[in-house]
C-alpha cells in the first residue's frame, strides 16, 4: 500500500469487564486484544502505527511498543480527542497520506478489510471512508445517516454518508436506522486534522466524538463514504466477558476453518483451540480438547494460505494429536503420535510418540522414533533416536544415545538441593526398572544396569552395573515366626 499510517485507540477503561486488567490486555487465543489489531494493521502492510494508551497503560504499552509508537491520552475525553493525541505524536508530524483508525477492542478486524477501506478511499478520492454494517439489533452503535441529495460529485453517490449519530444522541427516527458505524475508518490525514480541530462536546455524553468529523468534512464540501462490511462479525467490539468469549469463538472458527480447508482433520472443531501462530500439517488429526498455543509447528511441507490473519501456515503430514493435549511453543515432525500430553518448548522429531500422560518441559527433545510414555516427565534432555522411556520416569538434564531402554520407574536424580547436574547414557544401554541415576553420572554404551540400582559412579561401556542390597532368603522363616508368636 502507499503512504498509510494507522492509529489504534486503546485508552478506554473497559469498566464492563470488571477487571483489574485494562480491556485491551485481555486475551483471545493467547493473544491480547490490542495485539490482534496491531497485527492486522501490519499484515495489511501498514508500518507506521500509533497506539493511543491511557487507562492501565503500564500493562498496555509493553504489548505494543515493539512495533508501534505510543501516544498517551491522560484523560479519556472521547474518540476524537484520542485521535488528536495520536496526531501529536512525532511519528505522524507532517504526515499527509491516508490514516486508518482502528479500535483496540475490536480484535476481529481483517487485514483485507483494512486494505479494502484504503483502496476505496484512493479509488473515490473521498476524505473519509467509514466501515459500516447492518445489524438486526443496532442498539449501542453509532448510526449511519445518508442524505443523498447534496452528495458531492467526487463520491459514489450510493456510498455517500452525511453524518453519524451516536445511540445516546439519536432521535427515534435515527435510532431506527440499522446501518451502524463499525468504528473503523480511513481518512485523508490533513483533512482529518482540520475537521478534528472543529469537534465540540455538545452531545449527550459531553465527549469529543470522532464520528462528528463526518458531518464537518461534508460541511466543508468533502466526500465521505461508507464501505459495507461483508462480514459483520469482524466488527464485534469486546466490552464484556460475554463478548470476549464470543470473539474467541469467532476467531477459533476462523482459524480452525482455514486449517481444515488446508487439510487438517478436526474431530470436533469447537473443542480445538489453535493460536494464531500455529502451523499444522496436511493429514494431521486433531482430536477433541487439543490446545495449541504460541509457536507450535506440526509437520513440514509448507503451503502459505492466501490472505489470512495467520502469519504463515505450514501444512505437512500425518500426526495424531490428542485427545486432551496442550502444546505450547513446541515443534513436532511428521508421523508423530501425541496423546494426553502437555508439552512446553519441546521438540519431537519424525515418528516420535508421547503419552498418554507425558509431561514434556522446556528443552525436551525426542529424536526420530523416540518415545516418552505414560506418566513420564522429561526436562532439558535429549532422548536419542529410537530410545524409549515408556513408564513412570523423570529424566532431566540428560543426554541419551540411540536405542536406549529406560525401565519403568527410573529417575535421574539431577538436583542435590543446590544445583542441577547432568547425566549421560550411551547407545543401546539398558537401564533396569526403578534405577536412580544420581547425577553427575555417566553410563556408557551397551551397559546393562540391574533393576533397583542406585547408580552413583560412572559405568564403562559393555559393563553390568548392579547397585543394590543382595537378596537374602531364609528358608522356613515364616512358619518359624508364627510358632514363636503363639
Ligand atoms: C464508538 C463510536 C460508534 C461506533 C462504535 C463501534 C464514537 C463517538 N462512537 O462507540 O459510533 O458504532 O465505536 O464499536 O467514536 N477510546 C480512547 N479514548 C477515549 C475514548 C475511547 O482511546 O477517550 C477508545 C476506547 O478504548 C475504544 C475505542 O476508542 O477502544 C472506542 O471507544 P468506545 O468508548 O468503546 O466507543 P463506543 O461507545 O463503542
Ligand atoms: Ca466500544
Amino acid at each position: 500500500m502507499g503512504e498509510h499510517a494507522a492509529i489504534i485507540l486503546a485508552a478506554g477503561a473497559g469498566t464492563r469487564l470488571k477487571s483489574k486488567k485494562p480491556k485491551v490486555a485481555h486475551e483471545i487465543l493467547g493473544k491480547p486484544l490490542v495485539r490482534w489489531v496491531v497485527d492486522a494493521a501490519k499484515e495489511a502492510g501498514i508500518e507506521r502505527i500509533v497506539t493511543v494508551v491511557g487507562h492501565g497503560r503500564d500493562q498496555v504499552v509493553p504489548l505494543v511498543e515493539a512495533d508501534t509508537a505510543i501516544a498517551v491520552q491522560e484523560e479519556q475525553r472521547g474518540t476524537a480527542h484520542a485521535v488528536l493525541c495520536a496526531l501529536d505524536d512525532q511519528s505522524l508530524s507532517g504526515f499527509d497520506g491516508t490514516i486508518v483508525i482502528l479500535s483496540g477492542d475490536c480484535p476481529l478486524v481483517r487485514p483485507e478489510t483494512i486494505r479494502a477501506m484504503a483502496d476505496a478511499r484512493e479509488a473515490s478520492g473521498a476524505a473519509a471512508v467509514v466501515l459500516t454494517m447492518r445489524l438486526a439489533d443496532p442498539f449501542g452503535y453509532g448510526r449511519i445517516i445518508r442524505e443523498e441529495a447534496d452528495a458531492p460529485d467526487t463520491a459514489d453517490a450510493a456510498a455517500a454518508i452525511a453524518r453519524i449519530v451516536e445511540q445516546k444522541d439519536a432521535t427515534a427516527e435515527e435510532a431506527a436506522v440499522c446501518e451502524c458505524n463499525a468504528g473503523f475508518y480511513c481518512f485523508d490525514a490533513r483533512l482529518l486534522a482540520d475537521a478534528l480541530a472543529q469537534v465540540g462536546t455538545d452531545n449527550a455524553q459531553g465527549e469529543f466524538y470522532l464520528t462528528d468529523v463526518i458531518a464537518l468534512l461534508r460541511a466543508s464540501g468533502h466526500a465521505t463514504i461508507a464501505l459495507e462490511s461483508d462480514d459483520a462479525t469482524e466488527c464485534l467490539g469486546v466490552n464484556s466477558r460475554r463478548q470476549l468469549a464470543e470473539a474467541s469463538a469467532i476467531m477459533q472458527a476462523r482459524i480452525n476453518g482455514r486449517l481444515m480447508d488446508a487439510g487438517v482433520t478436526m474431530v470436533a472443531p469447537e473443542l480445538v483451540w489453535c493460536g494464531p501462530d500455529v502451523k499444522v500439517a496436511r493429514d494431521v488429526v486433531l482430536h477433541p480438547h487439543v490446545t495449541l498455543m504460541g509457536t507450535v509447528e506440526i509437520g513440514e511441507d509448507t503451503i502459505v494460505l492466501p490472505l489470512t490473519t495467520l502469519t504463515d501456515t505450514r501444512i505437512g503430514e500425518g500426526c495424531t494429536i490428542g485427545p486432551n493435549t496442550r502444546l505450547t511453543d513446541t515443534r513436532i515432525g511428521n508421523g508423530c503420535t501425541v496423546e494426553e500430553t502437555i508439552a512446553l518448548e519441546a521438540t519431537l522429531d519424525d515418528g516420535a510418540t508421547a503419552g498418554p500422560r507425558a509431561y514434556l518441559r522446556p528443552g525436551a527433545h525426542l529424536c526420530e522414533g523416540a518415545k516418552a510414555g505414560t506418566h513420564v516427565e522429561i526436562k532439558k534432555s535429549t532422548i536419542g533416536k529410537g530410545s524409549k522411556v515408556p513408564h513412570l520416569s523423570y529424566i532431566g538434564d540428560t543426554v541419551m544415545g540411540e536405542g536406549v531402554n529406560i525401565g519403568a520407574g527410573s529417575i535421574t536424580c539431577n538436583y542435590d538441593g543446590t544445583s542441577k547436574h547432568a547425566t549421560t547414557i550411551g547407545d543401546r544401554t539398558f537401564i533396569g526398572s526403578d534405577t536412580m541415576m544420581v547425577a553427575p553420572v555417566s553410563i556408557a554404551d551397551d551397559v546393562v544396569v540391574g533393576a533397583g540400582s542406585v547408580i552413583t559412579k560412572d559405568v564403562p561401556a559393555g559393563a553390568l552395573a548392579v547397585a543394590r542390597a543382595r537378596e537374602r532368603v531364609y528358608d522356613g522363616w515364616v512358619s518359624a515366626h508364627r510358632e514363636a508368636r503363639q
